[in-house]
């Protein structure tokens, strides 16, 4: 396979789940201990090796283009006031210059919809698409380890990252039909958007995590709708897999659905216990509230 330089995150969501705190500020800003959401998903592409970040935004999303820009004033006063850390954390937390860009999703059309949008900025190559709702805790990160199994397979393959959850959660997801094992992968056999759970194929859902080729864009373009009325990415991916092969690798890791509130405080806690600055203190503090 080419190698996988660009990344796609999708961050046009209205974040109606986390109101009223995402009235004025993106649900991608949220923090996970100290660091927003989004920018621990860009850690994780950055990890992996991704050179170019492509964003799809949608209105009031201006603060995710500000986060990883350089902020003058305040590097001038962490300087001044001699603040070597902070400025240093500030400094390697940002992309190069020229290596993030921004595209707007005009309507909230879906997922395929708001990767279509990316279609110019990505080209001719395959990708990799992380949803920022997913927080996968690893050493080595879901895209990393997605990026290492696709290299065993070449050509023009497709990859999804895959996790088991209860059965009864199945139409919460799009779920995968497990076939033949290659490698570390699976060869996937079907995929469905949502099912209802009698005819879910099985109890392997797509995490957010995606390597895809560029012959995506085209499916897209077509516009169709599918569940609630939206250009669903997984019927697209569905209609690639009559041409090109999917591959499903269950990732090492534990993932946190930061979309619901529960997850979402579920990896704050998790990311606080793995930082051995603030664990010792948050551990004694987490035994006292749980009694
Ligand atoms: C999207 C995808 C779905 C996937 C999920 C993972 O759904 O369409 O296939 O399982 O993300 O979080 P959404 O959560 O946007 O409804």
């Amino acid at each position: 396979m080419k190698p996988i330089r660009k990344a796609i995150f999708p961050v046009a969501g209205l974040g109606t789940r986390f109101l009223p705190a995402t009235k004025a500020m993106p649900k991608e800003m949220l923090p996970v201990v100290d660091r927003p959401l989004i920018q621990h998903v860009v850690d994780e592409a950055r990890q992996a090796g991704i050179e170019h970040f492509i964003f799809v935004t949608g209105r009031n999303k201006g603060v995710i283009e500000d986060h990883f820009d350089r902020q003058f004033e305040l590097e001038a006063t962490l300087k001044d006031r001699k603040k070597k850390a902070d400025l240093t954390l500030l400094q390697q937390d940002l992309p190069g210059p020229g290596s993030t860009s921004f595209t707007r999703q005009q309507e909230p059309l879906g997922l395929g919809h708001a990767v279509w949008c990316a279609r110019e900025l990505v080209g001719d190559e395959p990708f990799a698409l992380l949803l920022p709702d997913v927080l996968v805790q690893h050493e080595t990160g879901c895209l990393a380890q997605m990026i290492a199994a696709a290299s065993e397979v070449g050509g023009r393959s497709n990859v999804i990252a895959v996790e088991e959850v209860p059965h009864e959660r199945v139409d919460q997801y799009g779920v995968v039909g497990i076939g033949a094992k290659r490698g570390k992968m699976f060869t996937i056999t079907e995929m469905v958007e949502k099912p209802p759970r009698d005819q879910a194929p099985s109890n392997l859902t797509i995490t957010g995590r995606y390597i895809l080729q560029p012959e995506i864009f085209n499916i897209l373009a077509e516009g169709k709708r599918g569940a609630g009325n939206e250009i669903q990415l997984t019927d697209a991916m569905v209609e690639l897999a009559k041409k090109q092969p999917f591959y499903g690798l269950k990732f090492e890791g534990k993932s946190f659905d930061c979309g619901s509130k529960v997850g979402f405080l579920a990896a704050n806690v998790a990311y606080a216990l793995q930082r051995p600055d603030i664990a010792p203190a948050f551990r004694e503090e987490l035994k006292k509230l749980l009694g």
